[in-house]
């Protein structure tokens, strides 16, 4: 425990990092952020500003969704990265990366992910966190290939994000529906 506890700052309470694309934020992340908040004193949402992956949205982008649905709430902050993670948690006073599975499917990469981090870091650990029953089967990926279809992602991603979405697929944004009788 002391080791985990290398670059906890007594002032600022305990911190986790949660790092990834974010490439949009989905209510999985969220949910995992809320039951985090229930341990951690902070949570630093790290968006990785990784052009490799082609992401849909640009990290500004990204950033103000992000931003946009924890305005109220102090305890998250929102950042971003270049580089390598374990360099941009050495900057904070994060004592763990905190992650969320869904599935065993995501473990091996989760597994050697982790483990780099570690051999990077040794005194860097990360704590995973199931992903709630509701949401396991949610994942930027599957909600960019959804939308870009013109399905719903309504429920399933902030409302922001749905319109975000939409524009970037030129898709109508949904307005109030009419009932017209002569149709
Ligand atoms: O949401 P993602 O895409 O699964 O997140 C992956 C992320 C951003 C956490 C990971 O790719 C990352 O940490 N990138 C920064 C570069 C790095 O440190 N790589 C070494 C760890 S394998």
């Amino acid at each position: 425990m002391e080791k985990m506890k290398k670059g906890a700052d007594k002032n600022m309470g305990e911190v986790a990092i949660y790092p990834g694309s974010f490439d949009p934020i989905t209510y999985g992340h969220i949910d995992i952020v809320e039951r985090a908040l229930e341990i951690f004193d902070k949570v630093i949402i790290a968006i990785a500003e990784n052009e490799e992956k082609r992401p849909l949205f640009s990290v500004g982008e990204r950033l103000q969704m992000v931003k946009a649905f924890f305005k109220d709430t102090p305890k998250v902050i929102v950042d971003s990265f270049k580089g390598l993670l374990v360099d941009y948690v050495a900057k904070t006073n994060a004592i763990v990366i905190l992650r969320g599975l869904r599935a065993t499917s995501d473990f091996e990469y989760e597994f050697h992910m982790a483990s780099m981090n570690r051999s990077l870091d040794t005194h860097l650990d990360t704590l995973f966190m199931m992903t709630s029953k509701d949401y396991f089967f949610v994942s930027s990926r599957t909600i960019k290939e959804v939308a870009r279809l013109g399905g719903g992602v309504e429920g399933l991603v902030p409302d922001l994000v749905v319109r975000r979405l939409k524009e970037k697929f030129k898709l109508p944004v949904a307005k109030k529906k009419q009932i017209r009788w002569d149709d």
